[in-house]
């Protein structure tokens, strides 16, 4: 399975040691304000293995991300097929870090790494990112990306419980777009 490295992070298969801080992050509020719920353990475990599995049958997916300076597991970015029932259909990027990990440019760092394997390797035409409205800490990493986002396509996403969360924002790049912006 392809791994992909940067200046500062190393996307790459999840491994047991990562279980315990992947079950912290998702059981923190704060990271998870704009999700319906926070995680038990065993919902943590259970998405790490279907993330590895994917990554095993595929090569892409969800990669764990370690930094690399300190070799610590800090959350997952990467790129994945958007979930059925939505009003639209592509490959979205995402990332979730644990809030230990924010304000370093880290989310960022990892997007543009993903959004090179998806352009450059997958040869993807277009790559999206879905969030709520509120989760501006996500939209602006989308922007930093070069994403636009039309707000005549935002949308109450079905997979998600009445509530909140529900109302949704999609952002897009176009590989032409990403090439001429680098
Ligand atoms: C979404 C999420 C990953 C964004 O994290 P983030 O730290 O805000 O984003 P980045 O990693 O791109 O970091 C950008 C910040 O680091 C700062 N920064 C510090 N050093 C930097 C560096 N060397 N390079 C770039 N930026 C740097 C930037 O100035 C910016 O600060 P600001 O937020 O005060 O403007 C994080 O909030 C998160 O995990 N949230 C919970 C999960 C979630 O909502 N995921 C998305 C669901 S769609």
């Amino acid at each position: 399975m392809p791994e992909i490295r940067t200046d500062r992070l190393l996307l790459r298969s999840w491994r047991e040691s990562d279980l315990a801080p992947w079950a912290a992050l998702n059981a923190d509020p704060v990271v998870r304000e704009h999700f319906p719920e926070v995680l038990t353990p065993e919902r943590s475990a259970a998405s790490a293995a279907a993330f590895q599995a994917d990554l095993d049958e595929r090569g892409w997916g969800w990669w764990a991300v370690e930094a690399v300076d300190t070799g610590e597991f800090i959350g997952f970015a990467g790129l994945d097929p958007v979930e059925d029932g939505l009003p639209f259909t592509g490959v979205e990027a995402g990332w979730r870090l644990a809030r230990s990990a924010w304000g370093h440019g880290y989310a960022t760092e990892a997007g543009r790494a993903v959004m090179a394997y998806g352009f450059e390797t997958l040869a993807l035409p277009e790559i999206l990112a879905i969030t709520t409205v509120s989760n501006v800490r996500s939209q602006a990493v989308m922007r930093r990306l070069g994403m636009t986002h039309d707000p005549a396509e935002d949308f109450d996403d079905p997979t998600v419980p009445e509530g909140p969360c529900r109302r949704s924002v999609v952002h897009r790049l176009h590989r032409q777009e990403w090439r001429r912006t680098g």
